[in-house]
């Protein structure tokens, strides 16, 4: 299954995670940015306002054609209880690009289920895998991201 993994990080979290993902399921990856809006103690204020506003950002342009894949894997932190501005805006334009869909986030630990049914929501699509690390997680991910894989790989 040709796989392309679509993440945004802020404090890269969510893309140590997404990298050892695209180790593992030897697959195209491709990182969402949106400039220096996000960062410091500003753009964390900024983030969490523009997510639970639902508002877009500007983000890179993807050089990765997401109809060119069998199965996206959408990657994100948790802002305010839902995904980052800038996977929202990508997924805005790009959603009913998107052929199958399997997702995961980061997050200090909450708002991960509305944020991976609002990543479904917004594709319309039933994710194949979902995964989701808190805090905690983090400091030991094998497990979760072995069975979000194995999910992947026995389709
Ligand atoms: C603007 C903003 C809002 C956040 N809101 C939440 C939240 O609602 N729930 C939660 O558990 N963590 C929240 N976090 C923490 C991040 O989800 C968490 O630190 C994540 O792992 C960061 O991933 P990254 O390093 O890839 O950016 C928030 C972080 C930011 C910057």
């Amino acid at each position: 299954m040709k796989t392309l993994i679509i993440y945004y990080s802020r404090t890269q979290i969510t893309e140590k995670i997404a990298k050892t993902i695209q180790k593992d399921l030897n697959c195209d990856i491709e990182e969402i940015t949106s400039g220096e809006k996000y960062h410091g103690v500003i753009g964390y204020i900024k983030g969490g306002f523009d997510a639970s506003a639902n508002r877009v950002c500007e983000i890179n342009k993807p050089t990765k054609n997401p109809e060119d894949y069998d199965l996206v894997i959408i990657g994100t932190p948790v802002w305010a209880s839902t995904m980052a501005t800038p996977i929202y805006s990508y997924l805005k334009k790009y959603n009913d690009k998107i052929k199958n869909l399997a997702s995961f986030c980061t997050c200090g630990g909450s708002g991960y289920t509305k944020t991976l049914n609002k990543i479904s929501k917004i594709t319309n699509k039933n994710p194949i895998a979902t995964m989701y690390l808190t805090k905690e997680d983090i400091e030991n991910p094998k497990e979760k991201i072995n069975n979000f894989e194995n999910k992947i790989k026995n389709r």
